[in-house]
């Protein structure tokens, strides 16, 4: 292996703190666990079954991404979260009915010592819940303080080196960037006057942030995507990512469209609609976390197909996408999607799909990939002071990006983004696919 390019090792615990104990992080939770005692395999993990090839195919180099990396191992990994419910992971788990009983026993006694932490709530930002497990304080500034001081009590009671923050709570309410979030100090006022437009999940941020922790964001929230908050990440040499896991419809749009386009194929209309019955959906049926869901959907085919290249193909494509509750199903989505396209000499074709996944066990693997990715990035020189980690776009449905630097959410392309910097950081060259060599 070559030698590590100034990467600090991943020695020690590392903390996991999670916004939202519900059911994509029990399962992620109960999942580590299952694969720790031989239970099950971390399958849809690309750091912990994926490889990375380096140098010449004749070289025949393609290690294990945990062995070329220094990652934390998953018995490292400690877990404690927040919730606005008092119920304990295991009971989360139960009522979020994502794994079988008989799974859920032999892990049990993990789930059950995770008892969530009083969250920091605001009923206007998600209308559909209200629970009980909740911090009072004077002011959102104060809700922040008491925040920082669990990060701080968490770390040592647990005894972790590095912790990492992942939200993976509910999606709230729509709001766009404002006048008080562009700067650090604004949005320090804004937390002192307890500002309408601050959301909770800006709080959990912020309070990350300030302790130095690297905060992931799980749902399409605006969250860290302000001024304020990228500006507090830089300085902090404590990286971001999001937004918005990239699951079920959303994974196979940006699989199915780059290749579409590859092959020059027009599209007149896709058309997106899902069942949903988990508590997730019942949050989303609230049109203004719906909306900001929508914008984090709707996004991905624009940037694909890129209709100001391509007007001929894609100028004015007709896209819609539904999600309804429906609660027969559970945490067992539907999606259906119908895509009209159209080929040479612009005859028109259909393609159906009818995708039955579940949704936390889509999201379990990318929330693990994605914390070990982050606590990477902060132990990495190169990448810690960028606040933005665009490498991790590859598990987002709306990643971040710099003003003016449009995303990228062509699947393949965020693959091979995503391998060449694990490449570059360990000193290894980049693979370009030109393969001339091999013909000399
Ligand atoms: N499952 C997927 O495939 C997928 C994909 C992309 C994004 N997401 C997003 O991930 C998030 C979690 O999804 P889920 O299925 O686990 O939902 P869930 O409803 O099962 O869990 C969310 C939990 O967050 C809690 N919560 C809400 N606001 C909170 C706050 N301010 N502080 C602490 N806890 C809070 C809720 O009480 C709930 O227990 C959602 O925003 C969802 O949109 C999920």
């Amino acid at each position: 292996m070559t030698p590590s390019t100034g990467i600090a090792p991943a020695s020690g615990k590392l903390g996991i703190l999670i916004p939202g104990l519900g059911a994509v992080s029990t399962t992620f939770i109960a999942g580590v666990e299952a694969v720790r005692h031989g239970l099950a395999k971390p399958i849809g993990s690309l750091t912990q079954m994926g490889t990375v090839r380096l140098g010449k195919r004749t070289d025949k180099r393609s290690p294990l991404i945990k062995e070329f990396l220094p990652l934390a191992g998953l018995d490292q990994l400690v877990f404690g979260g927040w919730d606005i419910y008092n119920d304990n992971c295991f009971q989360a788990a139960s009522n979020a009915r994502v794994l079988d009983k008989d799974l859920l026993a032999q892990v049990q006694p993990l789930l059950s010592s995770i008892q969530p932490m009083p969250a920091v709530f605001d009923k206007t930002y998600v209308k559909r819940l209200d629970g009980p497990n909740v911090k009072k304080a004077a002011s959102k500034w104060d809700l922040a303080q008491a925040l920082r001081d669990d990060i701080r009590k968490f770390k040592a009671a647990n005894g972790c080196d590095r912790l990492v923050m992942i939200w993976c709570g509910s999606t709230e309410a729509f709001r766009a960037p404002g006048a008080v979030h562009a700067t650090l100090d604004a949005f320090e006022a804004g937390l002192k006057a307890s500002h309408p437009d601050i959301a909770p999940s800006m709080i959990y941020a912020y309070a990350a942030l300030q302790e130095g922790v690297p905060y992931a964001n799980g749902a399409p929230n605006l969250t860290t995507d302000t001024g304020a908050l990228l500006d507090l990440s830089k300085r902090n040499n404590a990286p971001v990512c999001g937004k918005d896991f990239k699951t079920g419809q959303t994974l196979m749009k940006t699989i199915l469209a780059p290749g579409l386009k590859a092959r020059m194929l027009g599209l007149s209309g896709w058309f997106s609609t899902n069942i949903l019955g988990n508590r997730d959906g019942e949050v989303l049926d609230d049109p203004e976390s719906f909306k900001t869901k929508e914008e984090s959907k709707l996004s991905v085919l624009e940037h694909i197909l890129q209709p100001e290249l391509y007007p001929d193909l894609y100028k004015d494509f007709y896209h819609k996408v539904r999600i309804n509750y429906y609660p027969p199903r559970g945490d067992n989505k539907e999606g259906w999607d119908n895509i009209d396209i159209f080929g040479w000499l612009g005859y028109p074709m259909q393609i159906k799909v009818d995708f039955l996944c579940r949704d936390s066990i889509l999201a379990a693997p990318v929330a693990l990939d994605v914390v070990l990715l982050m606590d990477l990035a902060q132990r990495t020189p190169e990448l810690r002071g960028l606040g933005i980690q665009e490498w991790l776009s590859f598990y987002f449905k709306s990643p971040i990006t710099p003003p003016g630097l449009y995303p990228e959410h062509d699947l393949f392309i965020q693959s091979m983004k995503l391998k060449n910097t694990m490449r570059h950081i360990q000193g290894e060259e980049m693979i370009t696919h030109l393969g001339l060599e091999y013909y000399d």
